[in-house]
């Protein structure tokens, strides 16, 4: 037996009945519809805490400025953006050479920030003194029109479904996320109009969520350690960009948003994503090529291997429920040959 519940702040909530006794409130199983907080990783990172953690001096990180060479860049960090290109490399999941890494508190900082540089782009070229309509696909992740339409900018609107978007001539903004959040669906742009512009959300696109198929190579992507390695609380997110006007654009409104990020975080960042990438590069033929230069615990099964597990046990627990549910259904996803692991792989969406 189930119901939804709607709890106070419009959450939703759905209560199945199952006959675990063990269950410490009476057999009932709660499944969270509204908030997914990434903290299914905790077990592999507990066990290697040692491995991963940092020392932040007092004297060190007072610079409002990490990088202050670097006239269009200087709230980079030089060691961060390295292990980007590093994992990146690794995972074969997005083209990092010859592009742009912004950092940003979160992907969702940076979804702003890249709302704000497209915009503005659009509007220098053209004479259209309307908002620059921001839409995309049904169903979509709902952060997306929240922070929009609170936001009520004066360069863009959310405008819903991309599908039924009633596509006028001029520049839009569609936002194409892939996996989908919330239905792990792999996804492209539906709109073909010409002057329109996309935002990748690409959070999911790693091997423990989706096969692999090919490096991403799109304008604007965006990425965030929430979902590549679930430390969410970090609120480490990058985006990828082609256009260095555009890079540079998203940077000058980071900075004015907030003067970059909060660079503990992305010291943080840097050392677990390359303990990742170390994790899986220690095998005898790159240690020939290129010896790491930390000593790692290498008995820690890779994250990407870890997470794939974790997530296809809790798909089977999840069906399972489903089965026996009138109110929940449950897609069914294909397997695709996943570049990063060489072998045929199942969707196992993080969502
Ligand atoms: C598709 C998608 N993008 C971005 C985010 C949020 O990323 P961040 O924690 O970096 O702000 C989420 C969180 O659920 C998400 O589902």
């Amino acid at each position: 037996m189930e119901s939804t519940k709607l709890l106070n702040d419009g959450a939703k909530q759905i209560m199945v009945q199952t006959k675990d006794h063990n269950l410490s409130n009476g057999g009932d199983v709660v499944i969270d519809l509204d908030r997914g907080d990434p903290k299914m990783f905790y077990t592999y990172w507990k066990k290697v805490d040692n491995e991963c953690s940092v020392n932040i001096k007092a004297s060190e990180l007072i610079s409002y400025f990490p990088n202050p060479k670097d006239a269009d860049f200087f709230c980079q960090m030089p060691e961060f953006i390295d292990a980007v290109h590093r994992v990146h490399r690794l995972v074969g999941n997005a083209v990092t050479e010859g592009r742009y890494i912004i950092e940003g508190t979160g992907s969702s900082q940076l979804f702003i920030a890249a709302l704000r540089a497209l915009a503005c782009t659009a509007k220098e070229t053209t004479s259209n003194k309307k908002h620059i309509p921001v839409v995309c696909a049904e169903p979509y992740y709902s952060f997306y029109k929240e922070v929009i339409e609170q936001e009520r900018s004066e360069l863009y609107q959310w405008k819903g479904d991309a599908n039924t978007f009633q596509s006028e001539s001029g520049p839009y903004i569609e936002v194409v996320t892939s996996p989908n959040n919330p239905d792990g669906t792999t996804r492209k742009p539906v709109l073909k109009g010409e002057e329109g512009m996309v935002i990748h959300d690409l959070a999911y696109y790693w091997p423990h969520y989706t096969p692999i198929t090919s490096p991403a190579d799109y304008d604007v992507m965006l990425f965030t350690l929430s979902k590549a390695t679930g430390h969410a609380g970090s609120r480490v997110g990058w985006a990828i960009v082609k256009n260095k006007e555009i890079a540079k654009k998203i940077h000058k409104h980071l900075f004015l948003m907030s003067i970059g990020s909060c660079q503990e975080g992305f010291i943080r960042a840097t050392k677990i994503i390359h303990f990742v990438a170390d994790s899986y590069e220690h095998d005898v033929d790159y240690m020939l090529v290129k010896p790491p230069k930390v000593p790692v615990l290498f008995e820690a099964e890779g994250l990407f291997d870890y997470g794939h597990r974790i997530l296809a046990l809790r798909w089977k627990r999840l069906r399972a429920i489903a089965q026996r549910s009138e109110v929940v259904s449950l897609p069914d996803f294909s397997p695709e040959f996943c570049n990063f692991k060489g072998k045929l792989t199942y969707p196992t969406p993080g969502i």
